[in-house]
């Protein structure tokens, strides 16, 4: 865990705030109310006696006072990385707050990520309005289109530059956030009135120092109906075993939330916490002996579970610089189906794998309204002068949080705390120690 100082909470501003907002009627935000980072007394005691006040986040909002003339300026808006339900949500939240709030002129969509902002690829920007955005949020997917992977950092600005763009929104996950931070430093470095504000994409929610991501909510959603089939399947068949292998490189979050949204799983594996396969304590003998009792079985497994049992496999990475898994799911089919062959006992196999499925819908419910306020928070943000920074949630508030914090390690499940004792409470799973 990394140890936090006030200055990790500093959002970089590109200049003073002399604009007169023209947002009427509306409760700004005072420049000095921040978001304290702990929640609990004995943490908020220490930063008082160390630092002479809280570790604290800028809190999202309108301000009275911006930095960009709205009148002036033009956003660019870009989606990056893998698919995520309410990334068209966002867009439009985007163009709507820019042209119908604030009044700005122009605004354009990125195509396909940062390649959008390489002209090697020939991808010229697409005009958006109100009226282009009014009815996409309709659809999953994003109607800028996305990709992996970076582009050469110089030629990305030397095109925002060019397209005079002094608003760079950046909708994406942990290597999109990157790719947004070298952007703000170079556009520093050469003193451009440029602003580039993230909004936190991922259904995996491995993104540090905000609570929720969006997109999540509706993944876990989207596995319910798949859960429900899994566990008819499993109870439809003498020794049924509905086995579930869902997304989640790094961090448990779906299989856990969506084990506890579905509580029919008997046993949840994360990538957070190792299980052992083999000997009496392994998952395949107390797989066996739940069958014995019970007949059926329903296990969800994340992408990232389980690692360690893929001996010698070798190291591929992704266009995103993250390390691709190996798959666990099948591995663990075809490993139950030959222990019940070993120990002559019936072993109905029903192997699920929504894969993209869960991330390519459209978000749904508060999902939806989170999409909204997210992008909402990241407009105002842009506004006021701030860069380099990252829109997050934290407790009860939208919050600033600067890319380099939110980057700085991944968000993981802490397995000590509520959330994964919860999913062992509700499967009753052992601990595979
Ligand atoms: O968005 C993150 C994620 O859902 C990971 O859990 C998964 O490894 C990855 O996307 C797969 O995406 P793609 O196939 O697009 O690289």
């Amino acid at each position: 865990m990394k140890i936090l100082k006030p200055d990790d909470f500093t959002i970089a501003r590109l200049g003073k705030a002399e604009f007169i907002s023209p947002l009427k009627d509306n409760v700004f935000i005072p420049e000095n109310q921040n978001v304290c980072y702990s929640f609990h007394s004995e943490p908020l005691q220490k930063e008082l006696q160390e630092f002479g006040k809280f570790l604290s986040f800028e809190k999202a909002g309108p301000r009275e006072r911006i930095f960009h003339d709205p009148a002036k300026s033009k956003a660019a808006i870009l989606t990056a990385g893998g698919l995520c339900p309410g990334l068209n949500d966002v867009i439009k939240g985007l163009v709507s707050t820019l042209m119908e709030i604030y009044d700005v002129p122009e605004v354009i969509g990125i195509k396909y990520g940062y390649r959008g902002l390489n002209p090697a690829f020939g991808l010229e920007p697409v005009r958006l309005d109100p009226e282009i955005v009014d009815d996409i949020h309709n659809s999953g997917g994003t109607i800028l289109g996305s990709s992996r992977g970076n582009q050469d950092i110089g030629i990305m600005v030397d095109t925002l530059q060019k397209l005079c763009v002094n608003m760079l929104f950046c909708i994406g996950g942990d290597g999109t956030l990157k790719g947004a931070h070298a952007i703000a430093q170079e556009a520093m470095k050469r003193k451009l009135n440029l602003s580039v504000i993230g909004i936190p994409k991922t259904i995996d929610n491995d993104i540090s120092y905000m609570h929720r991501t969006f997109g999540v909510e509706t993944a876990i959603y989207a596995t319910h109906p798949i859960i429900t089939c899994a566990h008819n399947e499993a109870k439809g068949a003498y020794n049924g075993v509905g086995l579930i292998h869902v997304m989640g490189r790094d961090s448990g979050f779906i299989a856990a939330l969506a084990s506890l949204a579905n509580s029919v799983v008997n046993y949840c594996l994360i990538p957070e916490v190792p299980f052992k396969l083999d000997g009496p304590n392994g998952l395949l003998e107390s797989l066996h002996r739940r069958l014995a009792a019970k007949q059926h079985v329903v296990i969800m497994v994340a992408e990232g579970a389980g690692q360690d049992l893929f001996k010698n496999a070798p190291v591929q990475m992704d266009a995103s610089g993250n390390v691709k898994k190996n798959n666990i799911g099948e591995y663990l089919r075809d490993r139950i189906i030959a222990y019940g062959k070993e120990k002559k006992f019936d072993v109905s196999m029903k192997y699920f794998d929504p894969s993209y499925v869960i991330r390519s819908v459209d978000a749904r419910g508060t999902d939806a309204v989170y999409c909204l306020l997210f992008s909402q928070s990241a407009v105002h943000a842009a506004m006021l002068g701030c860069t380099d920074m990252v829109v997050g949630y934290w407790g009860t508030d939208f919050t600033h949080v600067p890319i380099a914090l939110a980057v700085s390690e991944r968000k993981k499940i802490d397995p000590s705390m509520t959330l994964w004792q919860s999913v062992l409470q509700i499967t009753g799973q052992p601990e595979f120690k």
